[in-house]
This record gives C-alpha cells, sequence and structure tokens, in this order.
C-alpha cells in the first residue's frame, strides 16, 4: 500500500487486520500535548490517551531524549542474558517508589497479570503444597485477554466462545468481603484485584475492602495481588494506585502508562513472594529490553518529581469538579460521577455510543468503559484549558442529545 490517502489506508487496514476491533474511521497521524492529528489534518483534543497508555502526553522531550539515546547507541533490544542500564534503572525506581521489593519486566498488562498468575501459585505450591492453586479474582473486573489473565476476568462476555478457561479461579462480589470469605479454602494461593475496576466501569474499590483483604491475606498466608495496570503509575495522584488507599499487595501488575507509549508491562512483588520466581520459572524475550526499559526509566523518573504528582493532584480535583458541575446540569442524562484522580467515569441513562460519536465529530477523543459508562483517562500532563476545551464540547453534545 502507498497511498496517504485516508480512505486507502482504511480500506487496507479492514481488508489485513484480523476483525479484532471495530476502528473509528480516523487514521492518527502525529500527536502534541494533549492532543493527536488525523491523516485529513484534524486536530483533536485526546481524553483516552491510547486507554490510559500515553501519560505524558504526546512529544514529551524528556520521553524522547531517552529513546533516541538508546537508539543513538545502536540498540532496543539485546535479551535478558545480559544486563542493561536502562531497565536496571527502571527497576530499582519502581523498587524505591513502590517499597516492594522485584521486579519482573514483560510487554503488557495482560502479561503482567500472566506473571502474577504463575506467582500465585508458585507461591501457593512452596507455602500449602501442590493444591493450593486456587486465584480469586472479582466478578466484573478486567485483567487481559490472554488465557490467564482472560479467566481471572470476571465478565462472562470476554469468556464467550473461548471454553474451556483455565481452572482454579474463583470469582467474589467486588467490594463486598464477606463473599470473598466464603471462597477461601486452604487451596487459595492469592487475591487478585484492581483498586479501581476499569474495564468494568470505573468503579474504586472501598478502601475498607482492601483494607479487610490485606488482613484475610495475612491471617491464611494467601498474595494480595493488585492489577494496576490502568490505574497505577501516577493516574491517581502517586506513583502507585495503592498509595491511595494506603494498603500494599504483595504484588502489583503494571503496563499502560510504565512505558508512557512503549509497550512495557511489569510485575512487582513485594518480600513476602520476592523470593518465589528461581532461574526458569519464568521469562520474556523482549521483557525490559533496552527500549522498553528507557521509556519506563523516564516514566518513573518524571513519577519521583513531587511537581509532577502534584500537578496530577491538582487538575484531577479540577477534572471531578466539573464532572460533577456537569450532572447537576443534566441529571436527567448523567446518573453518576465516579472514579479517583485522572480516572473518572460519568455513568449515563442511555448507551454511550452515540454520545462518544458526536464527540469525535466535534473533535473530542472519549472511549466507553462499558456500555453506559463514559471514561476520561486524559494524558497526566492535561492542563485545566484543556478540561475546559473538554466540558465546552461535551456540554454542546448533552444539550444536542437532550
Ligand atoms: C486493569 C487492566 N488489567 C489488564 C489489562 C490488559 O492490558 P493489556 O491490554 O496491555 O494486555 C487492562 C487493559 O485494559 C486493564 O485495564
Amino acid at each position: 500500500m502507498n497511498s496517504d490517502n485516508t480512505s486507502d489506508i482504511i480500506a487496507t487496514g479492514t481488508s489485513a487486520f484480523a476483525q479484532t476491533y471495530a476502528q473509528l474511521p480516523i487514521v492518527i497521524a502525529s500527536g502534541a500535548g494533549c492532543t493527536v492529528t488525523d491523516t485529513d489534518g484534524k486536530t483533536y483534543l485526546d481524553f483516552v490517551a491510547g486507554i490510559a497508555v500515553n501519560a505524558l502526553g504526546y512529544g514529551d522531550t524528556d520521553l524522547a531524549k531517552a529513546l533516541h539515546a538508546v537508539i543513538d547507541a545502536g540498540i532496543t533490544h539485546c535479551s535478558n542474558l545480559y544486563w542493561n542500564t536502562p531497565a536496571v534503572t527502571a527497576a530499582a525506581s519502581l523498587v524505591r517508589l513502590s517499597g516492594l521489593k522485584k521486579v519482573f519486566f514483560c510487554n503488557s498488562g495482560a502479561e503482567a497479570n500472566e506473571a502474577a498468575l504463575k506467582l500465585a501459585r508458585k507461591y501457593g505450591h512452596l507455602h500449602k503444597g501442590p493444591n493450593a492453586n486456587m486465584v480469586i479474582s472479582m466478578q466484573n473486573s478486567f485483567h487481559g485477554r490472554t488465557y490467564g489473565a482472560v479467566t481471572a476476568t470476571g465478565q462472562q462476555k470476554y469468556h464467550k466462545g473461548f471454553a474451556p478457561m483455565m481452572p482454579d479461579i474463583a470469582y467474589a462480589q467486588f467490594n463486598d468481603l464477606e463473599s470473598v470469605k466464603q471462597l477461601v479454602s486452604e487451596r487459595t494461593c492469592a487475591i487478585l484485584v484492581e483498586p479501581i475496576q476499569g474495564e468494568g466501569g470505573i468503579i474504586p474499590a472501598e478502601r475498607a475492602f482492601l483494607e479487610g483483604l490485606r488482613a484475610l491475606c495475612d491471617e491464611q498466608d494467601i498474595l494480595l495481588i493488585f492489577d494496576e495496570v490502568q490505574c497505577g503509575m501516577g493516574r491517581l495522584g502517586m506513583p502507585f494506585a495503592f498509595q491511595q488507599f494506603d494498603v500494599t499487595p504483595d504484588a502489583v501488575s503494571l503496563a499502560k502508562g510504565l512505558g508512557a507509549g512503549v509497550p512495557v508491562g511489569a510485575l512487582v512483588i513485594g518480600e513476602q513472594a520476592a523470593d518465589t520466581f528461581v532461574p526458569g520459572d519464568h521469562a520474556s524475550t523482549f521483557g525490559g529490553n533496552f527500549l522498553a526499559g528507557a521509556a519506563a526509566a523516564c516514566m518513573t523518573e518524571k513519577l519521583s518529581d513531587p511537581q509532577f504528582l502534584s500537578h496530577i493532584t491538582g487538575v484531577s480535583a479540577y477534572l471531578a469538579e466539573q464532572l460533577t458541575g456537569l450532572q447537576k446540569q443534566f441529571p436527567d442524562q448523567i446518573t453518576q460521577v465516579r472514579g479517583m484522580g485522572l480516572m473518572m467515569g460519568l455513568a449515563m441513562k442511555e448507551p454511550v455510543r452515540p454520545l462518544i460519536a458526536a464527540c469525535l465529530e466535534r473533535r473530542l477523543l472519549l472511549v466507553g468503559a462499558g456500555t453506559h459508562v463514559v471514561r476520561f483517562v486524559p494524558p497526566l500532563t492535561v492542563t485545566k484549558a484543556d478540561i475546559d476545551q473538554a466540558m465546552g464540547i461535551l456540554t454542546e453534545v448533552l444539550i444536542s442529545q437532550s
């Protein structure tokens, strides 16, 4: 294909891509700040950020410098047979920022959760015996599309057509400690939970629920694993989401914002399970290569900057205020404002697809979280002026649909 023509690109993509996505009819060509521009030259304000990935927005000069440095050194990959400085730097930062002990690098959120599931079972085998392989995850959760991760995902719609799923995963009710307790037995090796359910509709965990899980896991020698793939890496105004809840897990899975646009995943492991994996237990060819390491080292350096974090806290409060105002203005359309930090949702009475399409037409990118929730996960560098512009467009659209 040698045409820049938008409709040709879409036609070729439609013919060549496996049909796993229902792409919107625009072709993104470049980005700057909180905006992206398509091949027709139209610029969009982006409150999707690659689905909570592009944490530094577009064109961040520090990220560009970090990536150029490895490219200019002639090396983006060299295998985990050897050490590389960018990945070591990133791992040391994740350990320092989390207070946990060890980092395993991979390439995506699903892979980080696969590592978590393997860690959980190995831990169970070592501590309680070979039958201690039961993982409890939550209904309405989302953990990714690989077999283990999609099995841990407590939503039937993601399992349909793919049976049999991985054995020995049980689903408790999110934010209902009793329902977790009912599932716990001597066979339980881990509890896996998102501090904020993302794909499930932007539903924060109650702090008491996470505290209860922590106490339960301590009593029963069970690993508590947080999936912070979407809500971690600064999105809630702290480097890790668990720091907002003041509940420390035994392991935390990361991806999305960790590489700020470069595919990087990680499982960060605490003291209790730090020695569970031994050489040969787990691996990833690309995991933590030079390019990935450089991106993660850059992102974790940003997360070490109190000014960066206080910017996030400031704009988060502003976004929450604006969304609450919007709900007051449109009570017949908006049923709830929920979320934390820069991970917010508007729960709507009607399905959100038409609203998202109308916003796209007015050059605002938004994405749903489930059928009835509009999600707001802009770059962490978003400004109040960007938020004002987004609210202006949304207001127009809500008026037009009322
Ligand atoms: C909480 C959570 N976990 C895991 C994943 C899967 O991540 P990936 O698509 O990088 O495999 C996602 C993706 O949306 C997610 O939101």
